[in-house]
């Protein structure tokens, strides 16, 4: 059990909070489910790139899935080894795969006809060889929401099958490109096991098909995308996921690669934000906290529910509050009519299930420092990520001020 109300007084609030063991024993889960194949998770270091928490799954043996040269460098400063690390995107720079390509990671994830032509340049120019994978859309609707569904053709991600294949044929035949494995990615928070059987078997079958005309590949990226439970959601079983994906690769020889992200991290932290005011508007009551959307950006952007436990003594009867932060926005909310007892000055409030896409999607909007983290640890805590200052805040602009 968490203590949180230590937390709050050794690190101040707000502060997120994350469960190392958590985390390890839902990496063993989905490692588990995999038993007996070649597989590797590579961890989606998008979901929490917190240092501390890559290197937690570093030391588990996980890989990498990046999405940036930020991230990939994270990956590394972690000591997630080269040969695990994975670079995907729909944009990257020059520079980005430049880099990638002296890295040596696994492969380089290509998502256009234009990439591909642009990753076998600059190895040309390197005069190297780059292993790549091609994200392949699979046009699967995952069934989640619109703005983290990926794999219907109106998305911006991947290339459709016909292209996918003239793509391999053209990176097979260049002395520059190593096609070795095929990407695909739905979408985030799935909680349907079809959508994810059938996209697998799409791509499984264009994999038989490029194996007909002698590319052979190596490695089955699933993507990540396995849900977790927010709120009463039913979510998939990693042996049931495993299986059904597995189920789609008979007479294949593959590594099957997954990209989990919040299946690792979401339940594992907690945003703690400290109550500030109550107040009434008309018919409504709200409960200022100390935290705000450019913490927390989740129910602001997607509408999304976060359990939220309040640690109080009070012993009132609960009545319906909108939680909210101290930034200039309406949607700077983190829960609408939500059910919490009278509440005072200093109680805290725990925001459930904030271990993936918290942090990392949080922002210095109206000049707030962004929160410190914190990791438990068999009992321990320790501090991952000092709050940042003031200072912080303004060190890039500080020199330009003219007087
Ligand atoms: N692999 C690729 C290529 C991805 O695009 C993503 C997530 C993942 C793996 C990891 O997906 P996960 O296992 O975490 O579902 N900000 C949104 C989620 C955006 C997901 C983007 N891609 C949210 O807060 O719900």
């Amino acid at each position: 059990m968490i203590n949180f109300k230590e937390l709050a007084n050794e690190y101040k609030t707000p502060l997120y909070i994350y469960d190392f063991d958590y985390m390890t024993s839902q990496y063993n889960k989905l490692k588990e489910a995999f038993k007996g194949r070649k597989s590797l998770l590579a961890y989606a270091v998008k979901s929490n790139s917190n240092l501390s928490v890559v290197k937690h799954f570093a030391d588990l043996g996980s890989g990498a899935d990046c999405v940036s040269i930020g991230e990939v460098r994270r990956a590394f400063l972690a000591g997630i080894p080269s040969y695990k690390i994975i670079f995907s995107g729909v944009g990257k720079s020059d520079d980005e795969i430049q880099e990638a390509i002296l890295k040596d990671i696994l492969y380089i994830n290509v998502e256009s006809e234009a990439e591909l032509k642009r990753v076998a340049l600059i190895a040309k120019e390197l005069d190297k060889v780059c292993r790549i994978s091609i994200r392949v859309n699979p046009n699967i609707d995952p069934k989640t929401h619109p703005y983290i569904s990926t794999g219907l053709h109106d998305n911006k991600f991947g290339v459709d099958l016909n292209s996918a294949k003239r793509m391999y044929i053209f990176a097979n035949n260049s002395e520059h490109l190593d096609p070795v494995g095929i990407h695909f990615h739905i979408g985030s928070q799935l909680t349907k096991l079809e959508p994810i059987r059938e996209a697998a078997e799409i791509v499984a079958d264009l994999v038989r098909s490029l194996s007909t005309i002698n590319i052979e590949l190596k490695f089955f990226d699933v993507g990540g995308g396995l849900g977790v439970e927010y709120d009463k959601e039913v979510t998939i079983e990693p042996y049931d996921y495993a299986q059904a994906i597995l189920g789609t690769l008979t007479s294949l020889d593959l590594t099957v690669i997954c990209e989990p992200g919040r299946f690792l991290t979401a339940n594992a932290g907690y945003f703690l934000t400290k109550v500030l005011y109550e107040k009434q508007n008309a018919e409504k009551k709200f409960v200022v906290v100390d935290g705000a959307m450019n913490d927390l950006l989740r129910p602001a952007l997607y509408n999304a529910y976060h359990k939220i436990e309040a640690i109080t003594k009070s012993t009132s009867e609960e009545r319906l509050v909108d939680i909210v932060g101290p930034v200039c926005e309406s949607g700077d909310f983190f829960a609408k009519n939500y059910s919490l007892p009278e509440l005072e000055h200093n109680d805290l409030l725990v925001i459930h299930s904030a271990g993936a896409y918290g942090f990392g999607m949080g922002s210095n909007y109206n000049t707030r420092a962004r929160s410190a983290e914190v990791a438990v640890e068999k009992g321990a805590s320790r501090l991952i990520r000092k709050r940042e200052t003031f200072e912080d805040l303004i060190a890039l602009e500080l020199e330009f001020l003219q007087s």
